[in-house]
């Protein structure tokens, strides 16, 4: 693609962003998103000034010196100074290849300090990213609109306590504890995670409190709860795609519905949180990897910076159980 042509896709892209930029809210976003925007393969996401642009294919490779450049000539109508531009390399690469070396980014404009990260705004909520290390940045961009729909819900649900399964970086519960819920438990298999979890909600002036983040797989402290009779109100439910770890494969299609059966006993008549993240589930097989008697009350997909030619990806429902 000529140089001029991207340009003008870009300035097209951002002045469909002209809200966001304006949103005092949120300052991360989605500026450009592959084929929805016309150039499949790349995607450049927006973290209060500093610009991540990855690349997923060789073919958008080629083009990188004048997608950066690009980017510095369109900045000016960011309405933002823009800090720092930093690309990552997402090519699938087959075998066993060191995914976290070939995962970080390069820093190529500007100024971005990698000790100290971005600390970003989303619906109110702060959250401490790092661009340069690993796959996601610690904040999911396309949650933006879900997590805003729920401050709606939350004040009125009479919610007392959430238990955040898969919970990442805690963002949930940072903001469901933002948003008058009182309590939150968060339960993640990575150690890393949930450290980052402890510094998002001291970001946002929230007690940390070591027992409200628990190490390990999801589905065995549900049995754990379970066992202890401990009930939670709400749960988030937000597996990876195809999460693996030495004792079981999770296949989305597969283990949702039994899952979910074992996580109604913690949240006896409460409300629960699901999202599948995969084109190749449907609206209509999503809502039927619930049990029969969950009533849908709310559902969204990925958040409309996510511009999309085709389907959506995320599902994401609020249920009553
Ligand atoms: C899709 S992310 C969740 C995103 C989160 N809901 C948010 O919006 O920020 C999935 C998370 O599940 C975690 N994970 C993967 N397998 C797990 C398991 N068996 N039990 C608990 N956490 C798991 C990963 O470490 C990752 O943090």
């Amino acid at each position: 693609m000529p140089a001029d042509k991207f340009e003008s896709l870009l300035k097209i892209a951002v002045e469909k962003r002209a809200l966001l930029f304006g949103d005092s809210r949120t300052d991360c976003f989605r500026l450009f998103n592959g084929d929805g925007d016309g150039l499949d393969g790349l995607t450049i996401d927006y973290y209060a000034g500093h610009i991540l642009v990855q690349y997923f294919s060789d073919a958008v490779l080629s083009m990188l010196d004048n997608i950066i450049k690009s980017i510095t000539a369109v900045s000016s109508s960011f309405h933002s100074a823009q800090k720092s531009v930093l690309v990552k390399d997402r090519r699938v690469i087959a075998g066993s290849a060191d995914r976290n070396s070939l995962w970080k980014s390069r820093i190529v404009d500007g100024d971005y300090s990698e000790e100290r990260g971005v600390v970003v705004r989303q619906n109110n909520t702060l959250a401490k990213v790092d661009l340069v290390n690993g796959q996601n940045t610690g904040i999911f961009l396309d949650m933006r609109e879900i997590r805003g729909k729920l401050e709606e819900f939350y004040p009125v649900s009479g919610i007392k306590s959430m238990i955040n399964l898969f919970s990442y970086t805690g963002l949930f519960s940072v903001h469901a504890l933002q948003n008058s819920i009182p309590h939150a438990v968060n339960v993640d298999l990575s150690k890393g995670v949930l450290k980052r979890a402890g510094i998002n909600y001291k970001l946002n002036g929230l007690a940390v409190d070591d027992r409200d983040f628990l190490y390990g797989d999801s589905m065995e402290w549900i049995k754990i709860f379970a066992k202890k009779g401990e009930v939670f109100n709400f749960g988030v439910f937000d597996p990876p795609t195809f999460a693996r770890n030495r004792k079981r494969n999770f296949s989305v299609k597969k283990d949702y519905y039994d899952s979910l059966k074992k996580l109604e006993k913690i949240i006896p008549g409460g409300y629960a949180l699901t999202s599948i993240n995969s084109y190749s589930v449907s609206l209509a097989e999503y809502q039927s990897c619930h049990p029969e008697n969950w009533e849908l009350l709310m559902f969204g997909n990925e958040s409309a910076d996510f511009i999309n030619r085709g389907n959506p990806y995320l599902k994401t429902g609020l249920w009553k159980i």
